[in-house]
């Protein structure tokens, strides 16, 4: 059902463009009062849950209805494609679901109006993903989904082994190159493509090992380390080692989720939104596979807190009704849905403790446990430079082009010029 889904969004994407060139028609002569219609432009919605909940809040608004805006599913193009609207000037975009590793950018070149705090129940999301809207601070967004790296596993496998999930990299690395070849199966993925989604899983590693690659202001660079070379080295080892294949260094997450939903893969390092494609009867893992956290050298790693936030564009005509939208997407029923219906992590915190949802959800405590110790991206105005440096020597890193010495010492001395030019 998928080809379905991506021949509709296809064809809402060609409707929205064509509206939008068309020159907004319907949307001149509204009252100056900050309402009237608007667009939604987000990431791909691969759950394809998002276009009922809008048709929910038009039916409720008539004068104020929102059009949804599908761009590509990787981070990076979604972040190219906003830009170059909004550098231009364009007033095309009203809401912006804007990645968290992007929020501070989108802040500090003025794209996105600062927000009333006392309008939105902030107390009530997790905490670590509040701070990711915030920048300067002011905040700028507000957190709509979170998201936690988790370890998806084929519990069928290892059962028939004998042997319990992995909670640290050698028990990975083990049942990776002994247990999967056996079973005809590659070891171990992530996403190893360069864009967001390399620097994301280097930065897990580097994390998991206890290193960092720069300061909590995101300026000082602090990847010369044991423990970030240790990071390097694990990844390094696996396509060294043949139990990260070389398929998987063309992997964004959709490619790798496709490897473990097949039956190709052991070990997979994904985002809970593989949890149901993963379990849907057509997969061929359903109902074969567990989810633990991330491990790293001595027992628990730790993942990237992901997600995404709502902005409001600072050249929306509709402010009020943006905000408004906002608030609805980030209600408790809705926040539901982003969970039952989308498949992706709310951000609201009680709903981690809805005994309901739990049942429903078993990797719901594990999710929880993630987020909450997850490691935000430098709140950097130039993390775009920071992440393409990071993705450029993980490139070469796992090509086996540079040994993990070499890329530390590279990825030190290129972000040093990228904070010099902060
Ligand atoms: C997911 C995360 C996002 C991250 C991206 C990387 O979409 O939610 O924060 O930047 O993956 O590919």
């Amino acid at each position: 059902m998928r080809w379905m889904r991506a021949a509709g969004r296809a064809l809402l994407v060609v409707a929205v463009v064509l509206a939008g060139y068309s020159g907004f028609g319907a949307r001149e002569g509204l009252a100056s009062d900050g309402r009237g219609p608007m667009t939604l432009v987000t990431a791909g919605d691969l759950t394809g849950y998002l276009a009922p909940l809008l048709d929910d809040w038009n039916a409720g608004h008539p004068r104020e209805p929102v059009t949804l805006v599908e761009l590509p599913d990787s981070a990076d193009e979604t972040r190219a494609q906003m830009i170059s609207e909004l550098r231009s000037g364009s007033n095309r975009f009203d809401v912006l679901n804007i990645d968290v590793a992007w929020t501070s950018e989108f802040a500090a070149a003025g794209w996105i109006s600062p927000l009333d705090r006392s309008r939105f129940p902030l107390d009530a999301f997790l905490r670590p993903v509040v701070d990711t809207a915030t920048f300067d601070g002011r905040l700028y967004a507000v957190p709509y989904v979170t998201n936690a790296g988790l370890l998806y596993y084929r519990k069928d496998v290892l059962d028939e082994e004998g042997e319990r999930p992995p909670r640290t990299w050698a028990d990975l690395v083990r049942q990776a190159s002994t247990i999967a070849p056996k079973h005809g199966l590659d070891g171990y993925a992530g996403q190893f493509l360069p864009y967001e989604g390399l620097t994301v899983n280097v930065t897990e590693a580097v994390h998991s090992a206890g290193g960092s690659i720069l300061g909590d202001d995101g300026a000082r660079v602090t990847v010369d380390s044991a423990a970030a070379r240790a990071g390097l080295r694990f990844l390094a080892d696996g396509v060294r080692d043949g139990w990260i294949s070389r398929d998987a260094l063309g992997y964004k997450e959709e490619e790798s989720r496709q490897a473990f939903q097949e039956g190709r893969l052991l070990f997979l390092r994904n985002w809970p939104y593989v949890y149901a494609d993963a379990s849907a009867p057509e997969s061929k893992v359903a109902g074969r596979f567990g989810v633990v956290p991330l491990p790293g050298p001595d027992g628990p790693g730790s993942s990237v807190l992901g997600g995404s936030n709502l902005a409001v564009s600072s050249r929306s005509r509709h402010p009020a009704s943006a905000a408004d939208l906002i608030s609805y997407l980030t209600s408790e029923r809705v926040q539901r849905k982003v969970l039952t219906e989308g498949s992706l992590p709310p951000v609201r915190a009680a709903l981690y403790e809805d005994p309901e949802l739990m049942r429903a959800y078993p990797y719901l405590s594990t999710l929880r446990q993630s987020v909450l110790a997850a490691v935000p991206r430098p709140k950097s105005a130039c993390y775009d430079q920071v992440s393409l440096a990071v993705q450029a020597v993980a490139q070469d890193l796992m090509a086996r082009r540079e040994t993990p010495d070499q890329a530390v010492a590279r990825l030190a001395r290129e972000l040093g010029g990228v904070s010099r030019t902060d």
